[in-house]
């Protein structure tokens, strides 16, 4: 993961260019500045805040990266159990609306320089996966993918990884119902294989089962469904490095919300561990990891911590702050 600081994330105003069709269910939208001038650059993993009314923020991935430097296309597929993102992209925006988005920002940065990296996609998850995989076909590096979807009716950018020479594809439906076998994936591929998975939570719970005995470092994982349960047990004293202020954290709340109750200012966006806006630097304590954005090594580190969902198992936690 790439570094990323405490600062907020600074918004742009982009246009609502264009809307099309890619799968059922799913259309891209295309998101430019009113002047359509270059937005800020782009990896491959990378993706953006949308801010929609009611103060609903929703991440997601862009779909490529390099291509156009003046446009953002994002893909968003309707959920049927939709939180008011998706059935406002689907039901109400339309060309030439406004929106608030947030720079681009990366919890699931592509290592180009692996001997071999193993792409695993699931449903819409197959945006971020998709950026990855035509980088690192145009860098010339060594590479698989694999992209699962129900039906192909479904499948977005169908066409073109089949196009793909390293792409294979599992259709559910052809295969009596039965998910991609993850595990014969990882453990076909080489030792020294980096590994990347996006999709549903059944499929990043069979990844991070097949992936149990590999190196932490070479397991990468993007989530945009929030685990279940924040860290609310309370009970233990936060206190800001910077200011030397302590806040006593009760049952039922997390770091984040008795920081802004208390009227200090700390970034945040999607306030589920998804996003990794509030993610803070941790100078002493255990940090009571409840997100779905830090690495496997990230959380092990204890280093660093995303304080709207996650909470602190000593006594005392501090924090760079
Ligand atoms: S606000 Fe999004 S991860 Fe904490």
């Amino acid at each position: 993961m790439s570094d990323r600081t405490t600062q907020p994330n600074p918004t742009l105003t982009l246009r609502v260019a264009a809307i099309r069709y890619a799968a059922t269910e799913t259309n891209l939208y295309e998101l430019r500045r009113p002047d359509n001038s270059t937005l800020p650059a782009a990896e491959p993993g990378a993706h953006i805040d949308v801010h929609l009314p009611g103060g609903i923020v929703r991440q997601y991935s862009l779909v490529t990266t390099d291509l156009d430097p003046s446009v953002y296309t994002i893909a968003i597929k309707r959920e049927r159990t939709s939180r008011g993102g998706s059935s406002f992209m689907h039901d109400r925006l339309r060309v030439g609306q406004l929106l608030e988005i947030g720079t681009p920002r990366n919890n699931f940065p592509l290592n180009e320089r692996a001997p071999h990296t193993v792409l695993i996609a699931g449903g819409i998850g197959v945006t971020a996966i998709w950026a990855m995989a035509q980088r690192l076909k145009k860098l010339g590096r060594e590479f698989e993918m694999h992209y699962a979807c129900r039906t192909r009716a479904v499948a977005t950018f169908l066409e073109e990884i089949e196009h793909l020479e390293q792409a294979r594809i599992h259709v559910d439906q052809h295969c009596a119902g039965r998910p991609l076998d993850i595990g014969t994936i990882v453990s076909n591929a080489p030792k020294n294989a980096h590994f990347y998975c996006c999709g549903p939570l059944p499929m990043l719970n069979a990844f991070e089962a097949a992936t149990a005995a590999v190196p932490a470092d070479q397991v990468h994982v993007e989530c945009f469904a929030p685990k279940p349960l924040a860290a609310l047990d309370g009970g233990y004293i936060v206190q800001l490095n910077k200011t030397g202020q302590e806040f006593a954290v009760p049952q039922g709340k997390a770091i984040l919300q008795v920081l802004r109750e208390a009227g200090v200012s700390a970034p945040y966006s999607c306030e589920e561990g998804i996003c990794g806006a509030c993610q803070v630097n941790v100078l002493f304590g255990v940090p009571d990891h409840r997100d779905s954005a830090l690495s496997a090594s990230e959380r092990e580190s204890g280093k660093t911590m995303l304080i709207c969902c996650s909470g602190s198992k000593s006594e005392r936690i501090v924090i760079d702050f």
